[in-house]
């Protein structure tokens, strides 16, 4: 059976001295109660060299934020998939919804930048959900499949090495929780579409992510197709975040 994964995504929060901290308080919980799952943890790109010399010979992956669509050259700002491989980059998240909406990120970019780490030997975290208007407009499948199918596309058998995250926006952030259910009824969704595409869909890790926390994970990771968890606000909580961990059986 496959491991689940819980991933944190710090976004824009840490420095030097707090992420030390939590990264310490999350390595010792490891520590003392191995997880069953693969964990990794999200940093500003800043932060990776950091990350990766305090997680070294340990369990816990490190992962990046974002990566460039380019392979290398004049594109002032961005960090290329090469890159964060010479930083033990394992995952890096592609399309999340912030890049979505405040970087105007599009399907095919995502794509791209998904292209880029399978390339570089990193696995791409697809980031992909609706929005409450669409939601409220019945068409959650319609756009989870659109943002599903562009990646499939560029990737072809690619494609089985890739995670998937759903994170309805609409839970981001915001304490709103998709129910269990929600979530298991869009995962199902995702996993046929990609059974459609290859025959090792069954080992692609769906995440969910949203809001969760050490109070609701149990439930979700119980879900049949949910694979893992994205976590943003709490994983920045030591406490919570290990909680989330042992949940992910
Ligand atoms: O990448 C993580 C997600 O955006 C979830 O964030 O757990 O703070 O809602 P959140």
């Amino acid at each position: 059976m496959k491991k689940k994964l819980i991933a944190g995504n710090w976004k824009m929060n840490g420095s030097l001295a707090s992420n030390e901290v939590l990264l310490h308080a999350v390595l010792d919980g490891m520590a003392q109660r191995p997880p069953a799952c693969d964990v990794a943890v999200a940093a500003p790109a800043p932060y990776l060299a950091q990350v990766q010399a305090l997680t070294a010979g340990s369990p816990l992956a490190v992962a990046a934020q974002d990566v460039s669509a380019h392979e290398a050259g004049a594109y002032t700002g961005e960090v290329s998939a090469a890159m964060l491989k010479e930083f033990s980059v394992r995952y890096v998240l592609v399309g999340h919804s912030e890049r979505r909406q405040y970087h105007h990120e599009t399907d095919a970019l995502v794509a791209i930048k998904a292209q880029r780490a399978l390339a570089a030997g990193i696995t791409p975290i697809v980031c992909l959900g609706e929005t409450m208007q669409e939601r409220e407009a019945g068409l959650t499948e319609a756009v989870v499949k659109r943002q599903l199918a562009a990646v499939i596309h560029l990737n072809g058998h690619c494609i089985s090495e890739i995670v998937v995250a759903y994170e309805p926006v609409w839970a981001i952030g915001t304490g709103l929780t998709a129910t269990p259910e929600q979530a298991q009824e869009v995962h199902a969704v995702l996993r046929s579409q990609l059974a459609a595409a290859t025959e090792h869909a069954g080992r692609i890790r769906l995440l969910y992510g949203g809001s969760m926390n050490a109070a609701n994970a149990a439930a979700l990771l119980a879900q049949p197709d949910i694979d893992g968890g994205l976590i943003g606000g709490a994983s920045l909580k030591a406490p919570d975040f290990l909680q989330i961990i042992a949940s992910a059986k």
